[in-house]
């Protein structure tokens, strides 16, 4: 036998280890990545908000009747494009945060008085600029009234929200319209 045999079967098993456990892994980070990639996606989506909380069915309606829905240029905005924010990190949170929030009310509150004067309140004060302007980047398109102009070119310089001038765009609900 020559010398150095032994270290050599030994290279060659740890390679293999090496290999197993490489492949192992990326198998298994793959699938997670898939599960977790389709988790979100899924309970970010319009059905997962609304068919399973039918406390959510008004809001819904609305929405389907909105210009956010019904435009001419065929894109919709979701109800996570909005009430999300849109960078990964602070979606996650947010996600998490009204997901634990909207479960509980939904098991052991009182899904079915709900106040919705209220609840605008704090969906707008959540709602993001960000969420806005994934969509609607140019604040000066052409044809924007005088008065979307200057209002535009004001907010830049004093930091308002988008929504505290633009709300109702996805829920035309009676009770905003008497305030
Ligand atoms: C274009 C942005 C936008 C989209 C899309 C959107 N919302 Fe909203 N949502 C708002 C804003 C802004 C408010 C704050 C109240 C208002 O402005 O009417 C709000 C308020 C709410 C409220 C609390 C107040 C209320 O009216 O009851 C709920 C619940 C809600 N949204 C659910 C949804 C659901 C469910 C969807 C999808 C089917 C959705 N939203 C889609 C912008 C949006
Ligand atoms: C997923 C993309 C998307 C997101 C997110 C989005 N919008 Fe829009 N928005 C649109 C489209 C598309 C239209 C219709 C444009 C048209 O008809 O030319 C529209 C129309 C509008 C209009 C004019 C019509 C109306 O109903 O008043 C306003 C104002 C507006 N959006 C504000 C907002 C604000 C504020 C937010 C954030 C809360 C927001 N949008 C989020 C895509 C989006
Ligand atoms: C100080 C109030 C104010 C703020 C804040 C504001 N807007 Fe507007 N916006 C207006 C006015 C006024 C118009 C003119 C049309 C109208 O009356 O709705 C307008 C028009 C628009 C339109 C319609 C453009 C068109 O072609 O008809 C969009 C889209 C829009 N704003 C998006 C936004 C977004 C996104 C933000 C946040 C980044 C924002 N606005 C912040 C007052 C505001």
């Amino acid at each position: 036998m020559k010398k150095g045999f032994g270290e050599k079967v030994l290279k060659r098993a740890d390679r293999k280890v090496v290999f197993v456990t490489t492949f192992v892994t990326t198998v298994a980070m793959s699938i997670m990545y898939i599960f977790v990639t389709w988790s979100v996606g899924f309970t970010s989506s319009v059905d997962f908000c609304t068919v399973n909380c039918h406390e959510m069915t008004p809001q819904y309606r609305e929405w389907q009747t909105s210009s956010h829905y019904n435009n001419d240029t065929g894109v919709v905005a979701e109800c996570a494009d909005c009430h999300l924010p849109p960078s990964f990190i602070p979606k996650m949170m947010a996600k998490t945060y009204y997901g634990v929030r909207d479960t509980l009310v939904h098991y052991f509150g009182d899904p079915e008085n709900l106040d919705r004067k209220k609840m605008g309140e704090s969906a707008a004060a959540s709602i993001v600029n960000a969420s806005c302007q994934t969509c609607h980047k140019n604040l000066f398109p052409s044809g924007l009234p005088r008065g979307g102009f200057l209002a535009h070119r004001r907010m830049e310089g004093e930091k308002q929200k988008c929504v505290s001038c633009h709300r109702h765009m996805a829920h035309q609900n009676r009770i905003y319209f008497d305030s």
